[in-house]
């Protein structure tokens, strides 16, 4: 009696010890990326355009229909973009707020946000095409942010949230697509594509080197997606029968592969960097190719307006061809993927990537 008695006390005691040490990871777990802090391109603006003078908006109906409360943020999408549920799966917030965005305040950004603007990229000049925020700018945003950060959160708390924070960087799809092959005169007239993907490199390259002076430590450089499978691109690919531009796609993996040798070559140069190359292309080739695995019916054209060339004004709440169901379509406007592939991506490179910041 007495020894089942034990042995009973035991087995009870055991479970609550696990469930003890559980709890303890997981309140570490929580504490090891304090806050998510974001630069880039549309792919991660959360609503800045809505504060500077651009037509590079999305701040209307329908984006933002399927976001909490239908609202409309400023996010080119239905719904939330792949950075809010990096935050989420990080264990910070379910998303992350516009810096610009007067609704929110440092005890917000304490905990995550972005800088990123709509049609921006590593190139001065591809920022200058809508007017939008360049990356300099980006950058001395976040500069203001950590002395507001150290206002508000004490010298040495702020200095351990910007060592330890995770910082993202996203860009470079407009810095060909809006820019490079959208302006015969400009970069064309000074670089051969392969000059300008340096030349962008480099950028990024003095741009990850500033963050790390800065006291950045964790950092995750994002590849471009197949860039030439943007419903945009294919419908302007008229005598390819609007598939894929393979020219773009090759461009993006050539551009991934260098932006991987700089990975590879700042985490040698750099005291104390994590830096890591968090790369799409893949993870989205497979959803475009095999859309009925993940539950997708279209990835030709994009669920807003006739889907083939609207995005932004053009893809009006009150255009008539809008998808009522946008988690069948692959992307929501021409140049932009849906909340449902947002969660896809993000959820991969947590996976294969991001987990090693846990
Ligand atoms: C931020 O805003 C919230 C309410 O919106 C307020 O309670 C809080 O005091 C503000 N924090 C700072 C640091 O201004
Ligand atoms: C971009 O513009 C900023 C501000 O004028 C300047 O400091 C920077 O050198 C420019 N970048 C490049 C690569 O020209
Ligand atoms: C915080 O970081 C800044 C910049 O690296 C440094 O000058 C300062 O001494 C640090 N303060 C504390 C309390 O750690």
């Amino acid at each position: 009696m007495a020894c089942s008695h034990t042995t009973m006390m035991i087995t009870i005691w055991f479970p609550v010890a696990q469930v003890l040490i559980l709890l303890l990871q997981v309140s570490r777990i929580e504490a090891k990326v304090p806050a998510l802090i974001v630069f880039g391109d549309s792919s991660v603006d959360a609503g800045n355009n809505n504060y500077i003078p651009t037509v590079a908006r999305s701040n209307f109906q329908p984006y933002g229909r399927d976001f909490s409360g239908g609202r409309a943020t400023g996010r080119f999408s239905n719904g939330r973009i792949a950075t809010d549920f990096i935050a989420q799966a990080l264990g910070i917030k379910p998303t992350i707020p516009a810096y610009l965005d007067p609704v929110y305040n440092i005890s917000d950004f304490a905990t995550g946000v972005t800088f990123a603007s709509a049609g921006s990229g590593y190139d001065n000049a591809t920022s200058d095409v809508l007017s939008v925020i360049p990356l300099w700018k980006e950058l001395e945003y976040y500069q203001d942010y950590q002395k507001k950060l150290r206002a508000h959160l004490g010298e040495k708390q702020a200095n351990e949230t910007i060592s330890e924070a995770l910082y993202i960087i996203s860009a470079g799809t407009n810095d060909f697509l809006e820019n490079y092959y959208a302006m015969p005169g400009g970069r064309q007239s000074q670089f051969t594509i392969t000059q300008f993907e340096d030349f962008l490199t480099g950028i990024a390259e003095n741009f990850v080197k500033k963050l790390h002076g800065l006291g950045a430590r964790k950092i995750s450089l994002g590849g471009l997606p197949p860039m030439g499978c943007m419903p945009l691109e294919r419908t302007t690919n008229i005598m390819g029968q609007h598939l894929c531009v393979e020219r773009y796609n090759n461009l993006a993996l050539e551009f991934n592969g260098k932006l991987y040798n700089l990975v590879v070559k700042l985490n040698k140069e750099l005291p104390g960097i994590n830096l890591v190359f968090s790369n799409p292309f893949y993870a989205f080739m497979h959803i475009i190719r095999r859309p009925a695995l993940y539950g997708f019916e279209v990835t030709e054209v994009a669920c807003c307006a006739t889907g083939m060339f609207e995005m932004g004004y053009a893809c009006g709440r009150t255009n008539p061809f809008t998808c009522p169901n946008a988690d069948k379509y692959v992307f929501w406007d021409a140049f932009h993927p849906t909340q449902k592939t947002n969660k896809i991506i993000a959820d991969y490179v947590v996976k294969k990537v991001l987990f090693k910041f846990l």
